[in-house]
């Protein structure tokens, strides 16, 4: 069973964006310890990042037909992206939301969020250990 990890727009820039909000870990350690976490859970995972919503949207299609589920940082589309939102509620599998930073605590315009209407799960401010945890759920809702 394979998961898509998939992060938007800016994450390219982990551990050079703002370490002190998001760390020091890059977005290449973030999927190495999507592939480790994965393994562990017997699943595969295919990571995947971009800038563009479209993208994303294209990424979400492409999982209701070779995945089983998803992890997605949307990034600030998290706050404003009707069309990831549309995406995920075409997809069936379990979907969990991931931000590493904690958002409640940041800007009143991130404490709202479009994907958290669908996601199954929303996991925030655990750093990049989130994409572990958020993985290990998904796990846990494919196997019941
Ligand atoms: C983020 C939080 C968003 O508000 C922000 O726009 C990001 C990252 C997080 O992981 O904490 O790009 O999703």
């Amino acid at each position: 069973m394979t998961v898509f990890v998939l992060n938007g727009p800016n994450l390219n820039l982990l551990g050079q964006r703002q370490p002190e909000i998001y760390g020091r870990e890059t977005l290449a350690d973030v999927e190495t310890l999507c592939r480790e976490t994965a393994s562990g859970l017997g699943l595969a995972v295919r990571c995947e990042q971009s800038n563009h919503e479209g993208q994303l949207v294209d990424w979400i299609h492409e999982a209701r037909h070779t995945g089983q589920g998803i992890v997605i940082n949307a990034g600030a589309y998290t706050h404003t992206s009707v069309a990831i939102l549309d995406a995920l509620n075409a997809f069936d599998g379990p979907v969990i939301e991931i931000h590493i930073s904690n958002v409640h605590r940041r800007e009143a315009f991130r404490h709202h969020s479009y994907i958290s209407g669908r996601a199954d799960g929303v996991i925030v401010g655990c750093g990049v250990q989130g994409y572990a945890l958020g993985l290990q759920r998904v796990a846990t809702l494919l196997r019941s």
